[in-house]
């Protein structure tokens, strides 16, 4: 209504001040009508999202058209942004009032670190502000944000364009790999981090740029830790360079001492609503029954992977009176508290979600899962149905920052995440599901009530909220490091353990090592502390890919198969394409198994898949279990991959025409280069890697019932077993001949001879066999060499 008042005020003004503006006193004038045009343009926008949006449309454009016609109020007049329909809704983001205060902090300090709630503006605002700051002043900025993922550059920079009511590229635009949309024009760009990374290699002073912000610093994600090494080097080098740091939940201490004078600025107040909280011991009384959830006693894990149950009493006596609780409820809890992070009850996430939508109150409902493979079987799915009107979404933990859902009043919380972690005794890394960090479950409650006031339904009881952790641990903490050693080898920036020590959160000198080690038997660095790289590690620095598939690219060179390794890469590098939709997984595994032939592998399953795609197109995906977009992304890494092993490697000669010769050669090309992930299979897709670790294949591979075999894969993921993802089944000779084996021990047991591909890894060949398999080892061995 305000509004409304506040537009036709406006409009009256204007109309009645046109005809005697031609001889007015002109400032007076000039200034009436910027601020009554700015506040029209406000009140317009507000109003065209309520109301008779062709009416005000109609002023609006015959405001700003008499603005336009009118030169005296153009020179200073009305900025582009202040036309935008969205002017309105910035100027009520929290951050907006803050901007002369964010700009005079960023003028006066090299380093500033923004802190704010999740929507307050900090993403879309910051950059605004400086470069309305630089305009003001009539002087050129180059700022460069980054952002933790590709979806959230390139969605920032639309809206932030849509804000600025300019094209994108004009002012603001983004780069992500494959697509950069930079203008000469163009003051704000907003990237991903390994993009500024790329950037570095050529231009490691960053010149050009005034401003580097760094978003979502609290991610800590393995890249943002690496750049903020480099960054703090390039501050010392360019004292005029302004580095402002963003986040939510930071713990602002760690920068502090990281970051000599940096300067915090906390945006106050909250977007919020108030939002209810809620731990599972209020939630359980309210819900209408719970039948079959008490279990008797036992946890329902299957394996012994993953974290164990948080430390909290698992005995009913002692929750009963640590929470003073009713019997019956401390007993459900004790049970709760017997859970590991894996063990997410669904039945519970129905029940929340059928009494929310049996209260009848209005909203949307966000479910946080730890990830996709968790979703509910399609009974229960049935519940989630769009039938009944209420959008209901289930999300990962991109939906934390990354993505904004809308109308959402109810966040039910599992209180998991998943992410990848290096098991420090087996070395391997895995995708895990654990509990999640406080910092994280405060991004999900500030997902409620962003229209009215919310609800925070955490299936945990408060108990277990102590008990967790306030922050997740840092990527480099606690994943593997061979891609950042090579990366500091090639960048030439010392040895990759001291390089790394200056990080904010070092990672452990066992991990470190493991690296190096890998690397070394690689063959990629010249010693064993990684100081510098070999002529094959820096062909594997240049493919820019994880140098385990950068060796399998290079060995497909001489082994004939190429175009096939091209596709293996850019898919292991990026994700498999397969899809398992819920219910239909039979007709799921049997397209993948009619894709693989009689190949017995995933990888050669994921050349044909791709090869039919080329010409299918998403018919062909669509009929076979394919996911479109994945494909066509892989499509254009493997482009990219394939220009770059071109400027890489010399000469490529014509792959195998023959498609068993092809298979053969992607096989041997797997078996030398994915050396050590190699497993034995007894029974039934089950068996013993080479490190002696039991395995199983994934129920999805076209391997999973396999005995009696040999397979090679990429990599094991524990979830609630230890699973190979592609495996593709190797013959005993290839993996004698083409997997770097430690020794060929002329032990003879009667007419045997015992050979030691690893530690625990013996292999008993005939003696004439052997003989002739050493003779072709050699040759091959010497022919690799050359
Ligand atoms: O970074 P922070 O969480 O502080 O906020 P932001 O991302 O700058 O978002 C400010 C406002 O812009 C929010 O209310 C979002 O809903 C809105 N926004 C949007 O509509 N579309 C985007 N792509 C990004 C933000
Ligand atoms: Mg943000």
């Amino acid at each position: 209504e305000s509004c409304r008042k506040e537009c036709q005020l406006a409009e009256l003004r204007l109309v009645r001040n046109s005809f005697s503006l031609g001889d007015a006193d002109g400032y007076a004038d000039a200034v009436f009508v910027r601020f009554s045009a700015s506040r029209l343009a406000a009140a317009a926008a507000a109003l065209s999202a309520v109301k008779a949006p062709r009416r005000v449309a109609r002023q609006r454009s015959e405001a700003l058209d008499f603005l336009r016609r009118d030169a005296r109020a153009e020179p200073r007049g009305l900025s582009s942004a202040e036309m935008s329909p969205l002017w309105g809704s910035r100027q009520r983001l929290p951050a907006f009032a803050l901007g002369p205060q964010i700009c005079a902090a960023i003028r006066r300090h090299q380093v500033t670190l923004i802190l704010g709630a999740t929507g307050c503006g900090k993403t879309t605002q910051v950059p605004q502000f400086i470069l309305e700051d630089f305009l003001q002043r009539s002087a050129h900025c180059r700022i460069v944000a980054t952002q933790p993922r590709r979806i959230s550059a390139v969605s920032v920079a639309e809206r932030v364009a849509k804000e600025r009511n300019t094209r994108l590229g004009e002012s603001v635009s983004f780069k992500i790999r494959f697509e950069d949309k930079i203008e000469d024009t163009t003051q704000v760009v907003f990237c991903t981090v390994g993009i500024l990374l790329k950037v570095m290699q050529s231009n490691p002073n960053l010149d050009g740029a005034t401003h580097i912000i760094v978003d979502e610093v609290h991610e800590r994600d393995l890249h943002t830790d690496f750049l903020l090494i480099l960054l703090r080097r390039v501050l010392n080098e360019r004292p005029d360079l302004k580095l402002v740091l963003m986040s939510a939940t930071v713990d602002p201490s760690a920068f502090q001492s990281y970051f000599e004078g940096i300067h915090t600025v906390s945006i106050p107040g909250k977007t919020n609503f108030p939002i209810q909280e809620l731990f599972l011991e209020e939630i359980l009384p309210k819900l209408p029954d719970r039948p079959g959830w008490r279990r008797s006693g036992k946890s329902n894990s299957k394996g012994s992977m993953g974290q164990k149950p948080l430390p909290v009493p698992q005995d009913e006596r002692a929750l009963a009176e640590a929470l003073q609780l009713p019997m019956d409820l401390a007993t459900d809890l004790a049970w709760v508290h017997q859970q590991r992070p894996e063990d997410i009850d669904y039945e519970l996430v129905v029940q929340v979600v059928q009494m929310i939508h049996g209260s009848n109150e209005p909203g949307g409902i966000l479910i946080f899962m730890p990830g996709w493979f968790e979703l509910p079987t399609w009974e229960q799915q049935a519940i989630f149905a769009p039938q009944s009107g209420r959008k209901v979404v289930v999300a990962t933990v991109l939906a934390e920052t990354s993505i904004t859902v809308e109308d959402i009043v109810y966040v039910v919380d599992c209180g998991r995440s998943r992410s990848t972690f290096l098991n420090e005794d087996t070395k391997i890394s895995a995708l895990r599901t654990v509990w999640y960090s406080k910092a994280n479950g405060f991004q999900r409650r500030g997902r409620a009530g962003r229209c009215r006031p919310g609800v925070w339904f955490r299936l945990f009881s408060s108990l277990q909220w102590e008990a967790m952790d306030e922050y997740q641990l840092p990527e480099m903490q606690r994943s593997p490091l061979e891609e950042l050693c090579l990366e500091v080898a090639s960048l030439q920036l010392g040895r990759p353990v001291d390089f790394l020590a200056e990080a904010l959160s070092p990672p452990s000198k066992e991990v470190l090592q493991h690296a190096l080690e890998l690397l070394h038997r690689l063959g990629a660095v010249t010693d064993a502390e990684g100081h510098s790289l070999t002529p094959l590690g820096e062909q594997l620095a240049r493919l820019q890919v994880h140098p385990m598939l950068g060796k399998l690219l290079l060995l497909s060179v001489p082994f004939r198969c190429h175009n096939q390794m091209l596709t293996i890469c850019a898919s292991l590098g990026y994700k498999s394409p397969f899809q398992c939709p819920m219910g239909m997984e039979k007709a799921a595994n049997q397209a993948r198994l009619n894709l693989a032939q009689k190949s017995r592998s995933d990888l050669i399953a994921l050349v044909n898949a791709y090869e039919g795609w080329r010409v299918g197109k998403r018919d062909f995906a669509r009929r076979n279990f394919l996911s479109h977009e994945t494909l066509d992304y892989i499509h254009r890494l493997r482009e990219d991959l394939r220009s770059t092993s071109r400027e890489v490697l010399s000469t490529v000669p014509e792959d195998h025409t023959d498609p068993d010769d092809l298979a053969e050669a992607c096989k041997a090309v797997l078996t030398a280069g994915l050396f050590p992930n190699l497993a034995w299979l007894q029974r039934r897709g089950k068996g013993k890697s080479i490190s002696g670790l039991p395995v199983v294949v994934h129920p999805g591979s076209v391997n999973s019932t396999e005995e009696w075999s040999t397979v090679v894969f990429y990599e094991i993921q524990e979830t609630s077993n230890r699973f190979l993802y592609d495996s593709t089944v190797v013959g005993l000779a290839p993996s004698l001949l083409f997997a770097p084996s430690r020794s060929w021990r002329e032990v003879h047991r009667g007419k045997r001879v015992v050979v030691e591909l690893e530690q625990s890894w013996h292999v008993a060949v005939d003696v004439q066999v052997a003989d002739e398999l050493f003779k072709l080892r050699q040759l091959v061995a010497n022919f690799l060499d050359t």
